[in-house]
């Protein structure tokens, strides 16, 4: 396991514990939820893929020792089964054990379609934090602009996408051309994807999974540089959480297009339908956890491998007030007397 230490922090509090005592137990959560959903990949069932990703998800998730309530989710009570938004999980719901509260955002499976057809870059992915550290987004569209940490203050999402370019070419001491900026090929993106070639920055258009893509741009090395353009609010809070981690940066704004969803935000406490929200903003939390694990290969974890003897997954899992970003390669021995360990 690489971890990387950004600062040195002894736990204080028990806010500072559950950074510590949570993270390797949410690594287990998003694993399992991974390794379910990884067994019907290219099965073309992605309702399938979804749904066992969630139960293994919902049922690892009752082991772990917290007070847990959903704040993001599959969806309202009355629509999703479970990881439904308001439900307490976690073991000390049942035991009356003073184990942590936290607030926890899940998307169970980021990218059905991807699994479903075996495509790079699903992964299952939670946020978890303080109480009312993390917003509760309606399931809408947000827009959004996700650059890394030296690209932080560089860009606005209502500047010009020619400008914006140059600000992340210019902290990134390249060329415009150099850059690779991420967007969702959608008929909706049209006029941005133009916009960006018209500014002469490269593309990776992706069929699905804005999460993954936005925790790549805060990562040196990756190659991309920024994901630009609308996909879930949901996964927007999810990658702010991430973001804060990382020291990345999401600017971001509801796309509110109806009169029932501006009843919807009103009603959910959402005043200003037009403000631009920063990752502080989307996931304001002091501790924060944040962990995933790779479905099918991307460009931070490679997918779950099934070899026989057991499973092999990679997640990472990190920490924002202790400061930890961990890369954890694990391995699932299945239960034989003879089972064998390979180093890679
Ligand atoms: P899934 O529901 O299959 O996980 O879809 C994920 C996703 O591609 C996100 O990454 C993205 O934010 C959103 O869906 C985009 O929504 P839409 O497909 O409606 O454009």
């Amino acid at each position: 396991m690489a971890t990387v230490t950004s600062k040195n922090t002894v736990p204080k509090n028990m806010a500072n514990l559950m950074e510590f005592e949570l993270a390797l137990e949410f690594a287990r959560v998003v694993e399992e939820a991974a390794i379910a959903s990884a067994h019907t990949m290219g099965t073309g069932d992605r309702h399938k893929a979804d749904q066992v990703a969630t139960e293994a998800m919902r049922a690892t998730m009752d082991t772990v020792p917290m007070r847990g309530t959903i704040v993001i989710g599959e969806g309202e009570r009355d629509e999703a089964p479970m990881l439904y938004i308001g439900e307490q999980v976690g073991a000390g719901w049942h035991d009356g054990a003073k184990f942590p509260q936290v607030d926890i955002a899940v998307d169970p499976l980021e990218g059905t379609n991807l699994c479903a057809t075996g495509s790079p870059g699903a992964i299952t992915v939670l946020a978890a934090s303080e109480k009312g550290g993390l917003l509760n987004a309606p399931d809408c569209y947000m827009e959004k602009l996700v650059v890394g940490p030296s690209c932080k203050d560089a860009v606005d999402l209502d500047a010009p996408v020619a400008e914006n370019l140059k600000g992340i070419a210019r902290r990134l001491s390249r060329d415009v051309a150099d850059l690779v900026v991420v967007v969702l090929d959608r008929p909706r993106h049209e006029k941005l994807i133009e916009d960006i070639r018209t500014a002469g920055a490269r593309i990776r258009l992706i069929t699905d999974g804005d999460l993954s893509a936005g925790i790549a741009a805060a990562v040196i090395g990756t190659g991309v540089h920024a994901v630009m353009g609308s996909g879930g609010a949901p996964e927007g809070v999810i990658t702010a959480a991430a973001m804060r981690c990382l020291n990345g940066e999401i600017h971001a704004r509801l796309v509110v297009d109806t009169p029932e969803l501006e009843a919807r935000i009103e009603k959910m406490g959402i005043k200003d339908k037009n403000r631009i929200y920063t990752a502080k903003d989307l996931a304001p939390g002091n501790h924060i956890v944040f962990a995933a694990t790779g479905v099918t290969d991307g460009a931070l974890m490679k997918g779950v491998r099934f070899f026989g003897e057991g499973t092999r997954t990679s997640s990472i899992v990190m920490t924002r007030h202790s400061g930890k970003v961990r890369f954890v390669e694990s391995i699932h021995l299945a239960k034989r007397a003879d089972v064998k360990v390979r180093f890679a």
